[in-house]
């Protein structure tokens, strides 16, 4: 191995690449904190608009202050009319929602960074809300302006005014998962405002790393297992056919979090409450038992591991809750996690440094140049 090699950090791990007030993922602790708050105390209280006003600001917003960015995010709902015909012409095709989104994304306009900034976190749930609709063949319905963020995701995907509980529901799931330290979409979103690009084009590069499967995550894929156990005793047979196949439980284990994932805490104490009121009982009842054996199983199975229950599990659970599409789980992750990109892009341009690491050659050394004839 020469020296070269030896100094390559593959795919960046353990890389400090800059300084950011915005989160620290703690996986030894099992803690995330947010901006100085942990996320157990900020998470349960706080709207996505507060959340949005602490990442931008650092400090959490007056009234008058946050009465201010839901107008603002209000004002900048309604899509250009372009991105709406954009949309509707791809619904035509039946393109994926993600494949929408990053177009609508690439597609709107840039005026500059803060008017970026709040267009990109306002259009997601229209750009959402408007496919949906065109997919289902239904007359495209305005944005509502008299409601908050996650009340007026909701409204947008189903048409109807969410309840007080599911509203509550969906701010702390887009509270949870707003920023989570130098995640590949972080990176990618620095990375191109490093380039002195807009904040609209770093989105559409953040969205494109979010849609790849190793970052976009398997929330779907946790509520398939619960629903293909269908019924409490089959749970153990199945997930332990499942393991003695060398398979791994879909929502369990993390790669950073070692003791446990506070964003599936939270989440599930999210989803308790919401499944008091709403929601299909029978199948959150089921996700507790799946969730109860497969800790034990695993614990069995790794009995030198802390395996515990991770984000995507109770992502799925909880949106399942809100009559949620899997297939727009990812979708809403991005709406909120555009908070943290747009947060990010805020602290990359202020620190004015092109992000610009180096390759280590391993290709071939001085070749002849042949004429094509010669070939
Ligand atoms: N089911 C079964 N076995 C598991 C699981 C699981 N969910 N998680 C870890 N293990 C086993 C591994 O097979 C491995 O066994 P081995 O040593 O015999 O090869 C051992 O435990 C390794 O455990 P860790 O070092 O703790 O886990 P690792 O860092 O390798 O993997 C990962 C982490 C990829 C998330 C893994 O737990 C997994 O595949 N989970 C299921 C998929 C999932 O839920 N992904 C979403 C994660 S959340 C997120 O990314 C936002």
């Amino acid at each position: 191995m020469t020296t070269t090699e030896q100094t390559i950090h593959h795919g960046l791990e353990g890389i400090v690449a800059a300084r950011t007030r915005l989160s620290r993922v703690d996986g030894q602790a099992g803690e995330l904190t947010i901006a100085g708050f942990r996320l157990d105390d900020l998470a349960p209280h706080a709207t996505f608009e507060e959340a949005l006003f602490l990442l931008w600001n650092d400090r959490l917003p007056t009234t008058r202050e946050l009465d201010s960015l839901r107008a603002n995010l209000a004002t900048h709902r309604q899509l250009p009319s372009s991105v709406t015909s954009l949309l509707v012409e791809l619904a035509k095709e039946e393109r994926p929602i993600m494949d929408a989104l990053g177009a609508g994304i690439a597609a709107l306009p840039s005026t500059g960074d803060d008017a970026d900034a709040i267009r990109l976190v306002a259009t997601i749930p229209s750009i959402l809300g408007t496919y949906t609709q065109a997919m289902r063949g239904d007359d495209l319905a305005d944005p509502p302006s008299n409601l908050g963020h996650a009340a007026a995701l909701l409204h947008q995907l189903t048409g109807d005014t969410p309840s007080a509980a599911a509203t509550r529901a969906l701010d702390t799931y887009l509270v949870t998962v707003a920023d989570h330290g130098f995640n590949a979409s972080t990176f990618t979103m620095r990375v191109i405002v490093s380039t002195g690009a807009s904040f609209v084009a770093a989105g559409a590069g953040a969205l494109g790393a979010l849609s790849g499967p190793l970052h976009g995550g398997a929330p779907g894929p946790a509520l398939d297992l619960v629903r293909e156990i269908a019924t409490p005793d089959r749970a153990e047979p199945v997930l332990r056919e499942r393991l003695a196949r060398g398979e791994r439980l879909m929502g369990f284990g993390h790669r950073v979090y070692r003791v446990r994932d506070p964003r599936a805490d939270v989440l599930g104490d999210a989803a308790s409450r919401l499944y008091q009121t709403d929601g299909d009982q029978d199948l959150y009842h089921l996700a507790r038992h799946v969730e109860d054996v497969a800790l034990r199983l695993l614990r069995e199975h790794k009995p030198d591991r802390r395996i515990a229950t991770n984000v995507e599990y109770y992502t799925a659970l909880l949106l399942n809750g809100l009559d949620v599409p899997s297939s727009l789980f990812t979708p809403i992750f991005a709406a909120a996690r555009m908070a943290g990109w747009t947060a990010h892009a805020r602290e990359q341009r202020a620190e004015g440094r092109l992000i610009r690491p180096r390759a280590a050659y391993a290709g071939a050394e001085r070749r002849t140049w042949l004429p094509l004839e010669d070939r």
